[in-house]
């Protein structure tokens, strides 16, 4: 069994992406907004600041109180979508109950989306003509490619269906002509259809929900889930049983959490890039 190992695969994006910024005429900066109220959602964000200072990318966090009204956190990123220094936005999720996500999403401007999460970069990558697509998604495809992972006629299986991982990362093997099957809370009989997956990517915000039982011998598993059990840190998959039997499985952590914050690193430079080309 093979350790999928994100952390190192981040580590060379992350190298690239600072040679990359050398060659631009000004530093891209990128702002986070965080909306308090999720205690995780703060180190995602100080993991994202750290990699800017990598990456040598200027890093602004705005952050809104717990009760913040709408109004007030849209007038935030049409600031945000104003301010020349800034080249990417990106709205920490999930947003605390009464915020209105997708609203809150369609009010940045799409060449400043960091995430790809606006209709019309959303509308691009299922155009196929995306440049920039999810971050987490993106460094899914590329750890695939880093081990020469076969996704062509592969069956791959989603489990989880938000726009930010399972309808975008679907999309993404879809386009690389594997066959895809997603599932959710409403799939019956998950485990007879998990474990017919070449490739498993789980998605669901479960700790530990897909056991062995899930899974084919041999199949490659990609575990997206950053969930908790007694303040440690694990995954949507119980790593333990299940690596007993696939041929490659993501660690949590160390797999795919690195990989969303370097493709972010990527995502900023693509835009700054492509607003200094204008
Ligand atoms: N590693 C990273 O960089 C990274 C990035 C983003 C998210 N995450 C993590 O990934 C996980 C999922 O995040 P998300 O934003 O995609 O979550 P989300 O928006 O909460 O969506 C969860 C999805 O899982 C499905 N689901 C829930 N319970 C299920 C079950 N028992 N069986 C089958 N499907 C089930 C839901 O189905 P319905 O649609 O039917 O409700 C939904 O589609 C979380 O742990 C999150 O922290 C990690």
């Amino acid at each position: 069994m093979i350790i999928l190992d994100g952390k190192t695969l981040a580590q060379e994006i992350k190298t690239e992406v600072k040679e990359q910024v050398a060659t631009l005429t000004k530093k891209p900066g990128l702002t986070c907004i965080l909306v308090e109220g999720n205690p995780a959602s703060d180190t995602y964000v100080r993991n994202k600041q750290r990699a800017c200072e990598e990456c040598d990318i200027i890093s602004k966090l705005i952050r809104l109180n717990n009760g913040v009204s709408q109004t007030e956190l849209e007038n935030v990123i049409d600031a945000e979508n104003k301010d020349e220094n800034v080249s990417a936005i990106l709205l920490q999720l999930p947003l605390p109950d009464g915020l209105d996500e997708e609203k809150a999403i369609g009010k940045i401007s799409p060449n400043k989306d960091a995430d790809g999460l606006t209709n019309e970069n959303m509308g691009k990558l299922f155009n196929k003509n995306s440049a920039l697509a999810p971050c987490t998604p993106t460094g899914i495809i590329k750890l695939l490619d880093k081990y020469n992972v076969q996704i062509q006629g592969k069956l791959a299986v989603v489990v989880g269906r938000s726009k930010l991982v399972g309808q975008s990362i679907a999309h993404l093997l879809l386009q690389r002509n594997a066959t895809v099957v997603m599932c959710h809370s409403k799939t019956e009989n998950l485990q007879e259809i998990t474990s017919k997956a070449d490739i498993l990517v789980v998605a669901i915000g479960k700790a530990k929900y897909i056991t062995a039982d899930f899974v084919k011998t041999g199949a490659v598993v990609i575990d997206v889930g950053m969930d908790r059990v007694d303040g440690k840190l694990c995954g949507d998959v119980d790593f333990e049983s299940v690596k007993e039997k696939c041929s490659m499985i993501t660690p949590v952590p160390g797999g795919v959490g690195p990989l969303t914050v370097a493709c972010l690193m990527e995502n900023t430079y693509k835009l700054a890039k492509e607003q200094q080309e204008l």
